[in-house]
């Protein structure tokens, strides 16, 4: 059998590695991008997660509902879950906590202001925001909670006192 020359060989290994660096050389530049693509998606999960609500709540916007709305909003006959927190409507229905048998289902379809300014988990102070006057540590208890919620949920909508139930 005919051997192949020096050169014949040396000619074959550069055309292996050169082979083998073009291949290198691709896979970085795929791997760079769905490393990429997958930083803008975590980027976009992580968005969506702490900031439900637009960085400027357009209030004048919001959909008006009642109380009476909440109220019909508790999770029951496959319903929603919705929450009211000094008259702004928190849809919770993707929580586990305010289902009927989660630790806060007693609050589901109600205006928890009170109950949160207080940290009372029973049903006493349920839907009495703007009825009762609260002490300066519950209002900045409720305030914080607020907060909490406007990070975690959407607002989609809001009580007018005004508009009877
Ligand atoms: C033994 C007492 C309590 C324990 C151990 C407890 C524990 C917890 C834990 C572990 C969370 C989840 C926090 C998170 O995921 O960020 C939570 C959330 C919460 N707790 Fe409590 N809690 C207690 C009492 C109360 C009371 C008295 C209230 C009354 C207002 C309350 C209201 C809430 C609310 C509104 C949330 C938010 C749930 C949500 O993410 O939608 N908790 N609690």
């Amino acid at each position: 059998m005919e051997s192949i020359s020096i050169q014949q060989f040396i000619i074959g290994s550069i055309i292996l590695v050169a082979i083998y660096v073009v291949y290198q050389i691709l896979d970085y530049r795929s791997s760079i991008k769905r490393a990429e693509k997958n930083t803008q998606q975590s980027q976009n999960e992580v968005q969506a997660q702490s900031s439900p609500n637009p960085e400027k709540l357009e209030i004048a916007s919001l959909k008006i509902m009642t109380l009476n709305d909440v109220q019909q909003n508790n999770g029951q006959n496959g319903k929603k879950i919705f929450i009211a927190i000094k008259n702004f409507v928190f849809d919770v229905s993707n929580s586990d906590s305010y289902k009927p048998d989660g630790p806060y289902g007693v609050f589901a379809g109600h205006d928890i202001s009170i109950s949160l300014g207080k940290m009372n988990l029973t049903d006493e102070f349920l839907d009495q925001y703007g009825t009762v006057t609260q002490p300066e540590d519950e209002i900045a208890n409720m305030n914080s909670w607020f907060s909490y919620f406007y990070q975690r949920y959407p607002v989609i909508g809001r009580i007018d006192d005004k508009k009877q139930n």
